[in-house]
C-alpha cells in the first residue's frame, strides 16, 4: 500500500486545475447500459472508481476504452449480473440496477455493504423501482430484480437521495409512460446526468429541482458528452489556498455549484474572486476566523466538503461547530487530526473545533476518501512531516493530487508504506 509523505509549512501559489467530476462520471457511465449506439465521454477523471466502473460495464456488455481522459463505449449484448468481487469495491455499482431492469427486465447486483461513513442503505432505490413494476428478492447477498417492462410511477423519496434519484432517473428514461420523482436530490451531478440522457434522446424536465418529470422513450442513441468539473476537488483546492496562506487560481472551479462552500470560506475570512478561468483564492489579511456549519443536501453545504473544512477550522481563531446531518459516521478524520495537535470534541453528529496556533506533522491513517483529503490539507499546513497512510482511499476520488499540489509549491512524495 502507498502513503504520502508531506513536508508542511509551505504556501501554495500558482494555477491548479480541476479534473472531471467523479460523482457525475460514475452515473453517466452507468447510463451507457441504456444506450443503443456508441458514445464518447470526455473530461473523464483518471481514478480507481472510474476504472472499476469501466471493468464492470465491459463485463455487463458495454465495452469501454479509457485513454487521455476519454471513454469510448460500444454497446453489445448485455448480461444482467454484476459480480460481487467488483461491486464490493465500489458502492456506486448499485447504479447499474435501474438501467439493467430498464433494458433487460432483470438484474443481479450484490447488495452494497456499508462503508466507513455509514450504513448507506439502498431501500429508496428498491422502493422506487418496485413502484415502477420491479420485484426484488435477496439471495446470498445479491439483489435479484425482475420486471416485464418498467412503467411510469409517482415516487416520493423519504429523503433527497443522490443515488436513488440517479437510479430512478435512468430507469424512467426507458420506462412506459411518465415518472415523477418528488423530494428528488438537486445535486449538480444529477443535472449533468439528466443533460447527458437528454443529449441521447431522453425526455426529462425539472432536473435540479426537487420534482423531476420523465417521459419514457423506446430507445436512446449515442452522443459525445463532456463531464462537468469536480466541484468537491475544486473546493478542496480552495481550502488548500486558505490553509497554507497561499494564493491559487483554481482553474475550471465552478462558482454556482459551489456557492455554499464559497460563502462559508468567505465567512472564515478567505478572499475568493471570480476569474475568467475559474476562482482566485487566498486568505484575507485578518486571518481565519471560526464559523459554524451544518451539512445539508444541495444547495446546502455538501457533506463531501465537511472533512476538508474541518481541517481549515483547526487553524481559525475561535471555536467552530460542525453538524454532520447526512451520514452517521463521518468524523473518522477527527482522531487523526487530534494526533496533529488539533482541538476537537465530538458529541454524536456534532464536532466542536477550537482553533490552535499550528498543527504538527505526524503519522496518520486515511479512513475514507474525504477524510484522506482533510489529512493531506492538514499536512500541508503542519509544522514538520506528515505521513498519510492507506491513500488508496484518496486515489478513488483525486486525480494525481500530489502532482497537482507539488506543481504549486507543495512538498509531497508517494512512498510504499
Ligand atoms: C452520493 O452518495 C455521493 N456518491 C457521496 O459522495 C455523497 O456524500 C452523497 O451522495 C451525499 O451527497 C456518489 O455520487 C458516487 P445518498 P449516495 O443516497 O448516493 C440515506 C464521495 O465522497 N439513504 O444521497 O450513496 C443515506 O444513508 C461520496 O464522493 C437511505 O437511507 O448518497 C444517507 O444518510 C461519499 N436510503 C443519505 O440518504 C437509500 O436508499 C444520503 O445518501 C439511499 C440513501
Amino acid at each position: 500500500m502507498d502513503k504520502l509523505v508531506i513536508e508542511g509549512g509551505v504556501s501554495l501559489n500558482g494555477v491548479i486545475a480541476v479534473s472531471g467530476s467523479k460523482n457525475a462520471a460514475l452515473p453517466i457511465l452507468f447510463a451507457s447500459i441504456l444506450l443503443d449506439a456508441p458514445t464518447t465521454f470526455t473530461n473523464v477523471p483518471n481514478l480507481r472508481d472510474i476504472h472499476t466502473t469501466i471493468k464492470l460495464l465491459t463485463l455487463l456488455g458495454c465495452a469501454c476504452d479509457f485513454a487521455d481522459n476519454t471513454v469510448c463505449m460500444t454497446p453489445g449484448t448485455l448480461t444482467a449480473e454484476a459480480p460481487y468481487d467488483l461491486v464490493r469495491t465500489m458502492r456506486a455499482s448499485v447504479l447499474c440496477l435501474g438501467p439493467l431492469l430498464a433494458r433487460l427486465g432483470q438484474a443481479k447486483v450484490a447488495l452494497p455493504g456499508g462503508c466507513a461513513i455509514g450504513a448507506r442503505p439502498v431501500d429508496q432505490h428498491l422502493k422506487g423501482l418496485e413502484k415502477m413494476g420491479a420485484h426484488f428478492d435477496l439471495d446470498a447477498g445479491n439483489i435479484i430484480g425482475r420486471c416485464t417492462k418498467l412503467h411510469g410511477a409517482h415516487i416520493t423519496f423519504d429523503m433527497p437521495t443522490v443515488g436513488g434519484t440517479e437510479n430512478l432517473l435512468m430507469a424512467a428514461s426507458l420506462a412506459e409512460g411518465e415518472t415523477v420523482l418528488e423530494n428528488a436530490a438537486r445535486e449538480p451531478e444529477i443535472v449533468d446526468l439528466a443533460n447527458f440522457l437528454i443529449s441521447c434522446g431522453a425526455r426529462i424536465s425539472g432536473h435540479g429541482t426537487s420534482c423531476i418529470r420523465i417521459q419514457g422513450v423506446s430507445s436512446l442513441g449515442g452522443t459525445t458528452y463532456p463531464i462537468m468539473p469536480d466541484r468537491i476537488e475544486a473546493g478542496t483546492f480552495l481550502v488548500a489556498a486558505g490553509i497554507t496562506n497561499g494564493n491559487l487560481l483554481v482553474k475550471n472551479c465552478p462558482w454556482q455549484e459551489l456557492e455554499a462552500v464559497i460563502l462559508k470560506l468567505q465567512s472564515m475570512g478567505m478572499v475568493l474572486e471570480k476569474h475568467p478561468e475559474g476562482v482566485l483564492a487566498r486568505r484575507g489579511e485578518a486571518g481565519l476566523r471560526s464559523v459554524d456549519v451544518q451539512t445539508r443536501p444541495f444547495p446546502g453545504f455538501p457533506t463531501d466538503m465537511q472533512a476538508q473544512l474541518m481541517s481549515l477550522m483547526c487553524l481559525a481563531k475561535g471555536s467552530s461547530l460542525v453538524e454532520e446531518s447526512i451520514f452517521e459516521n463521518r468524523f473518522m478524520h477527527v482522531s487523526e487530526l487530534l494526533r496533529m495537535g488539533a482541538h476537537i470534541r465530538v458529541t454524536g453528529r456534532s464536532a466542536m473545533v477550537r482553533g490552535v496556533e499550528h498543527l504538527t506533522g505526524a503519522p496518520v491513517m486515511a479512513s475514507d476518501l474525504r477524510a484522506s483529503a482533510s489529512l493531506v490539507l492538514a499536512g500541508l499546513a503542519a509544522h514538520g512531516t506528515t505521513h498519510v497512510r492507506r491513500i488508496y482511499h484518496l486515489d478513488r476520488g483525486y486525480e494525481n493530487i500530489e502532482t497537482k499540489l507539488n506543481a504549486v509549491g507543495a512538498r509531497i512524495r508517494r512512498e510504499q508504506e
